[in-house]
């Protein structure tokens, strides 16, 4: 067993970080209620089915980023690559639709793609996401920017976000849209990377986001979705960005985004932290008004979006060094007596609602301030085997370092008015 190594790109989240992420998420939390949208925990797992289909067999996270595998009853499941498609897949089959015409939900967890790993990029990663199903109007696709937005910015506080807007059309423009980016590509085909000259095939809206240098150059002057959209895809993203306006969120539009996932129609977006690398998409999303239909379901539009909380992370400025409030009780012992009497004290103060801590090992006073002070803690209650059989404690206040000898009696009392105090 020696030698045992977590798995490439599945960073632990210790100690020493968690509070960090536990913030983010009640801000989070906080902000999605103000916005109207509840929770909902799908599985870890599905179906690799419904990723197949949700997805799109063309995309790379179906072609090659997903966990799969086959289980004792031989069912093929795969550990989800992304929110949106389990998130449809428990809309229909609890028919939330009936619940209200607009469904409101967030979801916030750990999510699996086996990419390569590098800054930013992790097989296992966490997302916050939302989506909004039950309404096509382009109020429903500004709240859900202003929504990211506000969490992002105004929440978050993270400096130089850009972000990114498109319209890549729906069933009655794709055609046309893919028509005539084909037509421009399949006469260039030769100069497309090996990668595009697949896409060409099976996904040639990739090809517009492609970073290669050569790609890059033929897509600059190749036929874009916003050129050939239909009067209402227009028309809705006129309103979409009329919106944004009267709202105040600026944007770019850039009509090369066209996003990794096949189930997008009209509004794409992404936020960008320019300050990050590669890696530097902190948050995507858009509309999907095909895929309730494509799964089965009636004929449903949805609009939705996740932030990446790794990158969010990597965005916040000196939030590692961040410290916490002092906080809580630490009891100081010394002789098994005390140590027993400050077991009984602890005990109480913990149920009451305070955090206590105490030592273990029989350490020598010295060692136990020493570690009161790691603790963060706001006080330090000192109990020595004399002053307990004269009924008295002592009581070090850490802040400001300052100690006065108190009956043990009501000590308990003295301690609560004083967090109660502390927290107001
Ligand atoms: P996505 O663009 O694939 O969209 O992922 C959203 C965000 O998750 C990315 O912008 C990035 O911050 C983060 N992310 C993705 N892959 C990784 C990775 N390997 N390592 C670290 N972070 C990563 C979706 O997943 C859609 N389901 C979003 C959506 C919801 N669209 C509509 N509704």
């Amino acid at each position: 067993m020696a030698n045992l190594k977590g798995v490439r790109g599945a960073p632990d989240i210790l100690p020493r970080d968690s509070s960090g992420w536990q913030r983010l998420e009640d801000v989070a939390r906080a902000i999605l209620r103000r916005y109207g949208y509840v929770e909902i925990r799908t599985p870890i797992f599905e179906r690799t089915e419904l990723f197949v289909r949700g997805i799109g067999e063309g995309t790379d996270i179906v072609e090659k980023e997903m966990y799969t595998f086959t289980d004792q009853g031989q069912e093929s499941l795969t550990l989800r690559p992304e929110g949106t498609a389990p998130v449809v897949r428990a809309y229909l089959e609890h028919q939330m639709a009936a619940q209200s015409p607009l469904v409101k939900v967030y979801y916030l967890g750990p999510m699996f793609r086996r990419e390569r790993p590098q800054s930013g990029r992790y097989r296992q990663f966490h997302q916050i996401g939302v989506e909004a199903i039950g309404s096509d109007r382009p109020s429903v696709d500004a709240e859900v920017i202003a929504l990211l937005i506000d969490l992002l910015v105004e929440e978050y506080r993270i400096p130089d976000l850009q972000l990114r807007l498109n319209s890549i059309g729906d069933p009655a423009c794709r055609p046309k849209i893919l028509d005539r980016l084909l037509r421009y590509m399949r006469e260039r085909a030769s100069q497309l990377c090996p990668e595009c000259q697949k896409r060409l095939e099976r996904n040639p809206l990739r090809i517009l986001d492609c970073k290669q240098e050569g790609c890059q150059r033929l897509v600059a002057q190749a036929p874009k979705p916003l050129e050939s959209l239909c009067g209402a895809c227009a028309d809705h993203f006129a309103q979409v960005r009329s919106l944004l306006d009267l709202l105040k969120i600026a944007y770019t539009i850039d009509d090369r985004l066209v996003r990794g996932l096949e189930y997008y129609t009209r509004t794409t977006f992404e936020v960008i932290n320019p300050h990050l690398g590669a890696q530097n998409a902190l948050a995507g999303g858009g509309r999907y008004d095909g895929l309730i239909e494509m799964m089965g379901g009636p004929s449903t539009p949805g609009i939705g979006f996740a932030v990446g909380l790794e990158r969010v992370m990597a965005s916040i400025p000196g939030d590692a060094e961040e410290q916490t409030a002092l906080q809580g009780v630490y009891i100081a012992t010394m002789g098994q007596d005390a140590h027993k009497s400050g077991m009984l004290l602890l005990q109480e103060l913990r149920r009451r609602g305070v955090r206590g801590l105490i030592d273990h090992e029989a350490r020598s006073l010295k060692g136990q301030m020493r570690q009161a002070n790691k603790d963060r803690v706001r006080y330090c209650l000192i109990l020595g085997e004399e002053e307990l059989t004269q009924g008295r404690v002592t009581l070090r206040d850490m802040a400001k370092a300052e100690q006065q000898s108190l009956a043990l009696e009501g000590v308990i009392e003295h301690l609560l008015e004083l967090e109660r105090a502390g927290t107001r």
